[in-house]
């Protein structure tokens, strides 16, 4: 039995992958899956990438590892000046970490610091939004808002976050309202909760640009992010954007905000910005923030050993460079279309299938019980696990998620595959995922009954 205390349902066997072709995973016992979701949305240019993997390589060959305390290196500011350069102003500055969750907590710890510096030293207190999830860590699991996520580890989480509502319209927006009416009624439970805690004492807002895995490929509403960005400047607050699953082109443009008309203070981005070839993350920061600090202590109080590792660099600027030589970012739009043509086509009319969005290759179907009601599945149907298990069984990696409608019950399955995927492909992913919602809900039809 193995040694490895598994993630998921920790005395699950796995299959063992050993290979990478395209889109495509191989297990040892030469069992091909078609990656549709990119593992959770990180493997973005497939896993067989040569000009990534003779980038590392060659890297590995010359050096793997400097200490950020006593160098730099050339993957590392080539590297920054690429992901800035590519970032509106007033992002001028990168942080390097090695995975989402860093990230966001370096959002945290350096949102504070920047107020200490600036003399706002009651500024503490952080607003995100029910159903967001920004990572796992204590500080990234208290901004989100997860309640299933967050379960156990309430007693220990900060207590300087606070949260408002999702931007979720199939389940929260009313009948007699436009979507933009939704998006500003919504965006205004932060004004409401600035006010509740007192103005000067709110220090940034986080949210997902387009929502990932806990509601299910979300994207907000027309107007909401220009709302909040108002709100946000009217009182002095950082507004913290979560791309680390849909930034770097997976909802077709390199940050998702540029669709929104804001910019963030700051962002946070990981998963595809290595494409998965190598542990990573980043913080773009605003200039008025660096510069505070650069002002003040000089130092950001905050770090880790392995930032800015050269392998993690090197991964992201070849994946970066790949994706603009082949000018994947439009490859994104259209076979995004695509997909949502075909998702449209097969599911549109599926008696539990509520609700089909996204944007780019960014995906997902919210299953319900029924579709007028709009009511979810029970928990204990267990639909998620037996979801991903069987696709599996039919050479199918998606992202089966519960708990989307309100932290305990709502299943969505999430699609992110490469953008490198091609029309066929996606139709076999379609294929796929239909044979397998036909036999977990034929089984679980007959086991209700
Ligand atoms: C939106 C979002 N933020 C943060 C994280 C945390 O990233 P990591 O798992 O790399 O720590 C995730 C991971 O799924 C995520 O989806």
């Amino acid at each position: 039995m193995s040694k490895v205390l598994y993630r998921h349902n920790v005395s699950h066997d796995l299959p063992r992958a050993v290979a990478g072709d395209g889109a495509w995973i191989i297990d040892d016992q030469g069992r091909r899956y078609l990656d549709a979701s990119g593992g959770a949305a990180v493997s973005c240019l497939g896993h067989s990438n040569e000009a990534i993997r003779k980038a590392m390589v060659d890297q590995v060959e010359s050096l793997a590892y400097a200490h950020t305390r006593f160098f730099t290196t050339s993957p590392m500011e080539e590297f920054a000046d690429l992901l800035v350069d590519a970032a509106p102003d007033p992002l001028t500055k990168v942080w390097f970490t090695s995975g989402g969750s860093e990230a966001i907590e370096a959002a945290l710890k350096i949102t504070r610091q920047y107020f200490f510096e600036i003399g706002e030293t009651d500024r503490r207190f952080i607003v995100g939004r029910r159903q967001g999830y920004h990572g796992s860590t204590t500080g990234a699991l208290s901004a989100g808002g997860n309640a299933w996520r967050r379960r156990i580890f309430e007693p220990i989480l900060l207590e300087t976050t606070h949260h408002i509502g999702p931007c979720y319209p199939y389940r929260h927006m009313r009948a007699d309202e436009t979507l933009e009416a939704y998006g500003r009624r919504t965006a205004d439970e932060l004004e409401a909760k600035v006010a509740e805690l007192g103005p000067g004492n709110v220090a940034a807002f986080m949210a997902e640009t387009v929502v990932g895995s806990s509601i299910g490929t979300q994207p907000p509403a027309p107007g909401y992010f220009k709302r909040i960005r108002e709100i946000c400047d009217r009182h002095g607050i950082l507004l913290i954007l979560d791309e680390v699953m849909c930034g770097m082109g997976r909802t077709g443009t390199r940050f998702a905000f540029e669709e929104e008309g804001v910019v963030p203070d700051m962002c946070a981005l990981a998963k595809g910005l290595s494409a998965g070839y190598a542990p990573f993350g980043a913080l773009l920061i605003a200039e008025k923030i660096h510069r505070a600090i650069e002002n003040g202590s000089k130092t950001v109080m905050h770090g880790h050993t392995f930032m800015g590792h050269a392998l993690g660099c090197t991964a992201a600027l070849a994946a970066q460079r790949y994706i603009d030589d082949n000018n994947l970012l439009e490859a994104v739009r259209q076979r995004g279309a695509y997909l949502e043509r075909r998702l449209k086509e097969c599911f549109g009319q599926h008696p539990n299938v509520g609700d089909i969005r996204g944007r780019g290759l960014f995906w997902s179907l919210e299953l319900v019980a029924d579709r007028n009601t709009q009511a979810p599945f029970p928990p204990a149907a267990g639909l998620s696990m037996k979801i991903k298990d069987t696709a599996m069984e039919n050479g199918l990696i998606c992202y089966p998620m519960n708990g989307v409608a309100d932290g305990r019950q709502g299943e969505v399955v999430m699609l992110a595959p490469p953008f490198i995927i091609s029309e066929e492909e996606i139709d076999l992913i379609v294929e796929r995922l239909s044979q397998t919602l036909d036999t977990v809900l034929a089984a679980n039809a007959k086991a209700a009954a």
